[in-house]
């Protein structure tokens, strides 16, 4: 089936159906029998910031649907001349890019290229705004082991103010119907977070949060975009580090989710990070399904 070409800004703007949709779609992709649908499609990956997971797995995606992938980074690239970002989007376009996977540390950066180039855009990350295929891939993997979102517990731990990824879990799960108690210093969760979306429950006593709780998602301390704001390390880690025994206030078969890089040892120790609960690694593994979906729906090769 051949659908619109459309770019994937964040989970806000999209419909359940939409979203249903994908993670449908994400489901039958298997990166080991992907067939060549995208074959002389041409990809960039327009990273300015660093990126492992998402830019790997993007790779990957774009490679299993036959299509071919360019990385431009920030740093080795005429944008450190000083070329900007609609310059650098209309150069990738003249050369024959197809669709721009960007990633960027402004809010509105994909939104911006998407708004001037005629070709799907799809955001991998902007500023603290939203990674909308972060958030899929964490439903997705949520699923796969509770086959539903609704009514789950969620306990949604560490930096919520700073997270991008925060806010595009939040968005998706909260349509889903998905119980959240956010949780951490007010720093890092000040009380307008509870205004995201409707009935989100903000916490500062890990406990609580964690009580009865069916998944614990984590979120990496983001020193990078702090401006100012002070954290103490030590009473980070005696209030809301995930440890094997807070860890015994959730469900047993509760899920460990973090979308990495984690910090252990501060965030987490080491024996959640690599406990039978944790699913980190597997999130990881669904990042390559959902962006092959992602990939080939913004293709219109669905
Ligand atoms: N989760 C995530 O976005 O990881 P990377 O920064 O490694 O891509």
């Amino acid at each position: 089936m051949r659908t619109k070409p459309s770019s994937l800004l964040g989970i806000e703007a999209l419909d359940r159906d939409a979203i249903v949709s994908l993670l449908r779609l994400a489901r039958r992709m298997d990166p080991a029998k992907a067939k060549p649908v995208l074959r002389g499609r041409h990809i960039v990956l327009l990273f300015y910031e660093p990126s492992t997971r998402t830019r790997v797995s993007f790779e990957l995606a774009a490679h299993a649907l036959g299509a071919t992938t360019y990385v431009v980074h920030a740093t080795a690239s005429s944008i450190e001349k000083g070329e900007s970002l609609l310059d650098t989007g209309r150069t990738l376009r003249a050369i024959g890019a197809d669709l721009i996977v960007i990633r960027h540390p402004s809010s509105g950066a994909p939104s911006l290229l998407a708004r001037h180039l005629n070709i799907p855009i799809v955001n991998a990350g902007d500023g603290m705004h939203e990674h909308p295929t972060q958030a899929l891939l964490d439903a997705f993997t949520i699923e796969r082991h509770k086959r539903k979102l609704a009514g789950l517990r969620i306990a949604v731990i560490g930096d919520i103010y700073h997270s991008r990824v925060a806010r595009s879990d939040i968005h998706l799960l909260s349509k889903f119907g998905a119980r959240l108690t956010l949780c951490g210093p007010a720093e890092l969760v000040p009380d307008v977070a509870a205004t995201l979306a409707p009935g989100l429950r903000v916490t500062r006593r890990v406990d609580e949060a964690l009580a009865d709780a069916d998944v614990v998602m984590l979120l990496r301390v983001q020193k990078e975009r702090f401006t100012g704001t002070e954290l103490r390390p030590e009473h980070y880690i005696s209030a809301y580090q995930l440890t094997p025994e807070r860890l015994r206030r959730a469900r047993r078969n509760a899920l460990v989710m973090h979308p990495g890089p984690m910090i252990r040892g501060m965030e987490l120790t080491d024996e959640v990070a690599d406990g039978a609960q944790s699913v980190v690694l597997e999130q990881v593994q669904n990042g390559v399904h959902i962006r092959m979906a992602v990939l080939a729906r913004s293709l219109g090769a669905a």
